[in-house]
């Protein structure tokens, strides 16, 4: 599988509507001569999206400082919902510089007061205490840490932790662990065997069972007690919303079932609402889609759409559980501002809502794309502003992923800039804040660059 996109600029068309400016060749030479000079010091890994390089960002648009703008349908992966560089936000983070604080470990704070108030503010009531990180793995590890230490105090063998195949829940070791992507772990030979997955619900899989979200669940689970697992020593359960990838959900009767079991269980359930948090649903965190009431939910990415910071919240109990949780910028001053002015921005300006009603328009685009080409669109999935199109190859149910990242390098040709999910997916996150007119022009893009390849291959 290809994983650098190869470097060379194209002599492209040219483009400017409202929202796009294309004028120079693509990626422009000074562009590719940066990204040489970057790669020649950096690993592969920081080199597998599309060669854009972002001068700056505004709202739902990218310039690359030659002149050509870009329409933005990633958020910077899931974190700028209120748009790139918000006025408000930008606003909070120089009022610090002003001062100046731009940091204080985790000696207290004004900017945090106020964010974390605020937070547990527009939180569910029993959600009353948080923890503040900088990065989303630190959150789903300190779930992880947090379940087990609830469980081993209830028996000290009760520190089994469930979680999903396909699932994603960051990079450290321990993240990785409760993730369910088997490939990349090999080396980690000693996996912790008290982490458990079972399968993910998709729609292709309940299908092929035959059974109920409700029934599936539970003979599943009862699958990992054949396997010699002790259901009873199950101290929590890792959910995502929707599953990234994919931008698949969960069916309502699984979740029911399973919030049941878990009660009789005595076990937590944790909602990792890194990439869903924050209106991107069109609900402000994901679980209000379902029937739920975490005790553990980890938030990351678009708490700030800007600076990094994350943070674990859950009742006061489970929070206070280990004293030793904290971190060097957990809460660092600018961020928090910047969260403040994010989540006020989100709220005050109707955000939400306007996810869920762009997303009606993205989901109609798409399904109309689907319904010209069956044969290569097998699923499309989308909730608020986010979305999924599955791309297979003919005659196959594999997906296609060189087709996705030929596609959407076309897009940014022309453009666009995509996530690149290495899936055969083309995930689609714009800000909450794009117009409706420019989310269509970006679909309709994709369609072009569709319409385009299949040309080329047929030539
Ligand atoms: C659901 C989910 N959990 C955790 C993470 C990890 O977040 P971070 O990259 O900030 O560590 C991500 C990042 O993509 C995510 O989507």
């Amino acid at each position: 599988m290809k994983i650098k996109y190869d470097l060379k600029s194209q002599n492209v068309d040219a483009v400017c509507t409202k929202h796009r400016k294309i004028c120079t060749p693509i990626p422009h030479p000074d562009s590719i001569k940066l990204i040489n000079e970057l790669r020649e010091v950096e690993s592969d890994s920081m080199h597998d999206q599309l060669p854009l390089v972002w001068d700056s960002a505004k709202d739902y648009q990218i310039f690359d400082g030659h002149g050509n703008c870009f329409i933005d349908l990633t958020s910077t992966i899931f974190v700028a919902n209120v748009g790139h560089s918000h006025p408000k936000v930008l606003e909070a983070i120089q009022k610090c510089c002003q001062k100046p604080l731009i940091n204080n470990y985790y000696y207290p704070s004004f900017e945090r007061k106020e964010f974390v108030k605020r937070l547990i503010e527009v939180t569910p009531k029993h959600l009353n205490k948080a923890i503040l990180y900088s990065t989303g793995a630190e959150t789903t590890e300190a779930s992880f840490k947090i379940m087990r230490q609830y469980g081993h105090k209830i028996n000290r063998e009760k520190i089994t932790i469930l979680s999903f195949e396909g699932s994603f829940h960051g990079k450290t070791t321990g993240a990785q662990q409760l993730g369910g992507k088997t490939a990349g772990k090999q080396w980690i030979k000693n996996l912790d065997k008290n982490i458990v997955h079972i399968p993910f619900p998709t729609q292709w899989y309940m299908e092929q069972s035959g059974l109920s979200g409700s029934e599936l669940f539970l003979r599943d689970i009862k699958l990992l007690e054949k396997q010699g697992i002790d259901l009873s020593l199950i101290a929590g359960i890792i959910i995502e919303p929707y599953q990234g990838w994919g931008a698949l959900f969960y069916p309502q009767d699984y979740i029911d079932t399973m919030v049941k079991w878990a009660k009789e269980n005595n076990s937590l359930i944790t909602v990792d609402e890194v990439q869903s948090g924050f209106g991107r649903t069109g609900k402000l965190f994901g679980f209000e889609h379902y029937n739920l009431e975490p005790d553990l939910v980890c938030m990351g990415k678009a708490i700030s759409s800007s600076l990094p910071l994350s943070a674990i919240i859950g009742r006061e109990e489970l929070i206070n559980l280990d004293a030793s949780m904290n971190s060097t910028h957990g809460g660092n001053p600018m961020a928090c501002a910047a969260s403040l002015a994010s989540l006020n921005a989100l709220i005050d300006e109707n955000l939400i809502e306007a996810s869920a009603k762009k997303g009606l328009i993205l989901e109609h685009e798409l399904k109309k794309w689907q319904e010209e080409f069956p044969n290569l669109i097998s699923y499309i999935s989308c909730k608020g502003l986010v979305a999924a199109v599955f791309f297979k190859k003919i005659n196959s149910t594999e997906l296609d992923i060189e087709l996705v990242d030929n596609l959407i390098y076309k897009a940014m040709l022309k453009g666009v800039n995509s996530v690149r999910t290495l899936s055969g997916t083309i995930k689609i996150g714009p800000p909450l804040t794009i117009p409706e007119d420019a989310l269509v022009e970006a679909i309709n893009v994709y369609k072009q660059c569709l319409n385009e390849l299949l040309e080329e291959t047929h030539a």
